[in-house]
């Protein structure tokens, strides 16, 4: 399988730069949830949290899902306003398929490694040099690539995508070269990958996970596509968020390994009350690795404060607009 030389997205990024809050702005009498709901009644808003959200946030949000079923839920709804407790290019996607909408942002740092590796100057280098090739890119990247790509798709919608190309047609596929992988695995067809990785799903340790199937035989592990080969290679089960979800809720076995981030296993715990769910351990004992920093960026003093302040807003050129709500638009067609 062909790969492309490119940046390696580092954890020390995270975290600096973003929006300055002034907590001490909050009035420390008022009850923020409260005051999250009467917001978006006021303002006739709706929240929408992505299933890697802290708990407290995914239990007040109007809809949870992953990136295909939130970027659907934002067109179907009618508020005025979205407040996306999600990361960035979530929030963008919202954005490109509610042009008319106001798309407000709890923390405008709240990045993602895929997506910060592909940054679109390099990103239209490489199509430059394969202009044979259809780009079928991961939604984990920024507008601006969106707009150079030809099909966008997700974790939970990408096999499908692929296996409608005809078996003759070049594919790159970006950013994220574990799925991508994975993806050519499953489809047997050959791409191109660009070298991107989630700084969360590259770091579990296939070691301890090796441990804890010993600790717990019955337990099967679950794992998401974004992570590496070799640990993909033990997983009793492969799938986007909410296809782990599904699986965890409809398999009769009570014990699950979850190599993803641990802000699903709140939604898994809800609908299986009595199933036990062990997350997955980083490499570092020391490390909350499992816990992407960027999606945990977003806090209810933040939501209350975007809403309150209507910023920070996502705002997108019209050209940029144009080209990536094309692409997008084709992986809503094709999945229909
Ligand atoms: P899903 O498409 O499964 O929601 O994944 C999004 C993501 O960022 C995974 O790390
Ligand atoms: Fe990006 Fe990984 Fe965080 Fe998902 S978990 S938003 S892919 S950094």
């Amino acid at each position: 399988m062909a790969e492309f030389e490119i940046l390696a997205p580092k954890r020390e990024r995270i975290g600096h730069g973003g929006m300055r809050v002034g907590f001490e702005d909050i009035d420390p009498r008022l009850d923020l949830v409260e005051e999250i709901v009467r917001l978006k009644r006021e303002m006739n808003a709706v929240l929408l949290a992505h299933y890697y959200q802290d708990s407290e946030i995914q239990d007040i949000a109007d809809y949870i899902g992953d990136s295909l079923e939130l970027a659907r839920r934002s067109q179907e709804t009618g508020a005025e306003v979205i407040v996306f407790a999600g990361v960035h290019f979530m929030a963008e996607t919202a954005k490109i398929l509610n042009p008319k909408r106001q798309v407000l942002i709890p923390d405008m740092a709240a990045g993602c490694s895929l997506a910060s590796g592909c940054p679109a100057p390099e990103f239209k280098r490489f199509r430059e040099m394969h202009p044979d090739h259809l780009s079928i890119t991961y939604i984990n990247c920024s507008a601006e690539v969106k707009a150079l790509s030809d099909i966008i798709c997700t974790s939970s919608s990408a096999e499908r995508i692929i296996n409608q190309l005809p078996s003759d047609q070049k594919i790159l596929f970006a950013p994220d070269r574990n799925l991508g992988r994975y993806l050519a695995r499953k489809t047997g067809r050959d791409m191109l990958l660009w070298q991107g990785t989630c700084i969360v799903h590259e770091t579990f340790s296939e070691r301890k996970i090796v441990e804890l199937r010993h600790r717990y035989p019955n337990a099967l592990l679950i794992a998401h596509p974004e992570c590496e080969e070799s640990l993909l290679d033990r997983a009793d089960y492969i799938g986007s968020t909410s296809a782990l979800l599904k699986f965890t809720h409809e398999s009769p076995a009570t014990e699950f390994i979850v190599a993803t981030e641990s802000g699903i296993i709140h939604q898994m715990e809800k609908l299986s009350p009595g199933k036990t769910f062990i997350a997955g351990p980083p490499q570092e004992e020391s490390c909350n690795c499992n816990n992407c920093p960027y999606m945990k960026l977003n806090t209810l003093e933040k939501i209350y404060l975007c809403m309150r302040n209507r910023a920070p807003e996502i705002d997108i050129p019209a050209d940029v607009m144009e080209g990536s709500r094309r692409s997008l638009n084709r992986m809503l067609e094709m999945t229909k």
